[in-house]
């Protein structure tokens, strides 16, 4: 861990003079200090301040270095769908940094939602940090630490992880892209927050910064039970529950989903039937194409059975179940089964005779 106190000063001074280009917005009116948010716009002094940052805190910048975090605007995935919807309202979280009308400088792109995102977020310079007696490590922060118990919850998140479609009002549920604090605040794990959940550290005090979530086959399994049994000579009961998981499941990006799909085969493992359903929240175009209205949303809360029939030519066959996690590429309007998949992870799948 280095020492330079003057030189972080500066870092500050020079970030809170760049918050004369912030994009203003509504923080809302809460006590006290505000939590981490969209649009910050500070450009190149944010990346130079989050350079001092990784410098000190190398545990934490080895960990959100190839985050989804970092990532949020380089990631192939978001590019993809950016590159069918540019709105300047995207720029604002993938790369909270940048100014969003502008495609950003090559080092703001590559910080994306940084340290200094979350941790920097009053004009004055000063680290926002969890309440705790003390220093953590024994050694004095060379900079201003404002602890805020805040910062331990759903609200660090908040304004992120839970967005209105551009032009609505996000009043009512079906108006919201992205509704994880909602969907957290009516889990039965609401008193859980998000970050005991997503920075556990196993044996240490230390919060991970890691934040792996669907690219993790290990995470995603362990997330979900599963189990499938033969109900009659043509159809399966597929029972889903979800392990420890403080929303829906998916959650987040509105183009995610859960795919249960079984198919009857015969000796020479060719398909005789199938079926499959989705899990996710459904919407269909409105008339003249504008904008899209949520028809159904059959996310996982709790446990769930799904009866799926093969119909009869499946009778005396063995049946194959599987269970998929797929995140969808901008789907463009097309059905379920037409979509093009960026990925398909398996959760779980087996075979009934
Ligand atoms: C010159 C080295 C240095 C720089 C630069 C630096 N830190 Fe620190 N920071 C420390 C030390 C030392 C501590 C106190 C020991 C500890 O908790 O790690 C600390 C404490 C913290 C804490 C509080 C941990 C707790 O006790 O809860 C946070 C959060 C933090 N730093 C984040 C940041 C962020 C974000 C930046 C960039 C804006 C930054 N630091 C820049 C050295 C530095
Ligand atoms: C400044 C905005 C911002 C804040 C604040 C923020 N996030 Fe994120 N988060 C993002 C973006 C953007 C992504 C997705 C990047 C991508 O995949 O392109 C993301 C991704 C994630 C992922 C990975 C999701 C996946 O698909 O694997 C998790 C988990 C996550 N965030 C949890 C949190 C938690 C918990 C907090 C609060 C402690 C938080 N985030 C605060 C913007 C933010
Ligand atoms: C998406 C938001 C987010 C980003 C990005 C982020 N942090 Fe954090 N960080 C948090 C939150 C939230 C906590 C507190 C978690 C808790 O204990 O509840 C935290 C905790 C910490 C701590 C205290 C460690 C501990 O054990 O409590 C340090 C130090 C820290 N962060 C440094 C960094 C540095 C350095 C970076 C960049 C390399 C960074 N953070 C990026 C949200 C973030
Ligand atoms: C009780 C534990 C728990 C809580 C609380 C929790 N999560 Fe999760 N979350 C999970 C699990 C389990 C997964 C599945 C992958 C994993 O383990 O990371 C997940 C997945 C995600 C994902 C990946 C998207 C997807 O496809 O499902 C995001 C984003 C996310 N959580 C954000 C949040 C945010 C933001 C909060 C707080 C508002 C939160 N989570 C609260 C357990 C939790
Ligand atoms: C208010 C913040 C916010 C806005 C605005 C926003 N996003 Fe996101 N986006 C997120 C967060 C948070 C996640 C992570 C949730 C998850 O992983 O499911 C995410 C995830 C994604 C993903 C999944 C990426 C991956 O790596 O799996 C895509 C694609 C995406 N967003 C595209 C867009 C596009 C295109 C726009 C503009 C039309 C947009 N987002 C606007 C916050 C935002």
């Amino acid at each position: 861990m280095q020492r330079s106190t003057p030189i972080m000063t500066l870092l500050l001074a020079a970030c809170s003079a760049g918050g004369a280009k912030e994009v203003r917005e509504e923080v809302p009116a809460a006590r006290g200090v505000s939590m981490p948010r969209p649009g910050r716009a500070r450009g190149e002094a944010a990346v130079a301040l989050n350079r001092a940052c990784e410098r000190c805190h190398e545990a934490e910048s080895a960990e959100w270095r190839g985050s989804l975090h970092q990532r949020a605007h380089v990631e192939p995935a978001y590019q993809r769908s950016f590159a069918i919807e540019p709105l300047p309202f995207c720029r604002r979280c993938h790369v909270p940094e940048g100014d969003p009308m502008l495609e950003p400088a090559p080092a703001v792109g590559e910080m994306g939602v940084g340290c200094v995102t979350c941790h920097v977020v009053e004009d004055g310079g000063a680290v926002l940090a969890v309440p705790r007696e003390g220093s953590r490590t024994g050694e004095i922060a060379p900079h201003g630490v404002v602890r805020d118990a805040r910062f331990a919850t759903a609200d660090a998140c908040a304004s992120c992880h839970e967005f209105a479609f551009p032009g609505s009002s996000g009043k009512r549920r079906d108006e919201l892209m992205q509704s994880t604090v909602s969907e957290h605040a009516e889990s039965s794990l609401r008193a859980t927050s998000c970050a005991s959940c997503h920075m556990q550290v196993d044996g240490e005090r230390r919060s991970s910064h890691v934040f792996a979530a669907s690219r993790s086959p290990e995470l995603m399994r362990a997330a979900v039970r599963v189990a499938a049994e033969r109900i009659s000579p043509t159809a399966v009961r597929v029972s889903l529950a979800p392990v420890g998981v403080g929303h829906a499941l998916p959650t987040g990006d509105l183009f995610r989903r859960i795919e249960v799909s079984v198919e009857a085969f015969g000796p020479d493992n060719l398909v005789i039937s199938s079926a499959r359903r989705y899990l996710t929240r459904h919407f269909e175009m409105k008339k003249g194409g504008a904008g899209k209205r949520l028809v159904l949303d059959d996310r996982l809360t709790g446990e769930r059975a799904l009866e799926l029939d093969l119909g009869a030519e499946a009778a005396g066959h063995p049946i194959a179940w599987r269970i998929g996690y797929q995140r969808v590429a901008h789907p463009e309007g097309a059905a379920h089964e037409d979509a093009v998949l960026e990925d398909d992870m398996e959760l779980a799948s087996g075979v009934i005779r």
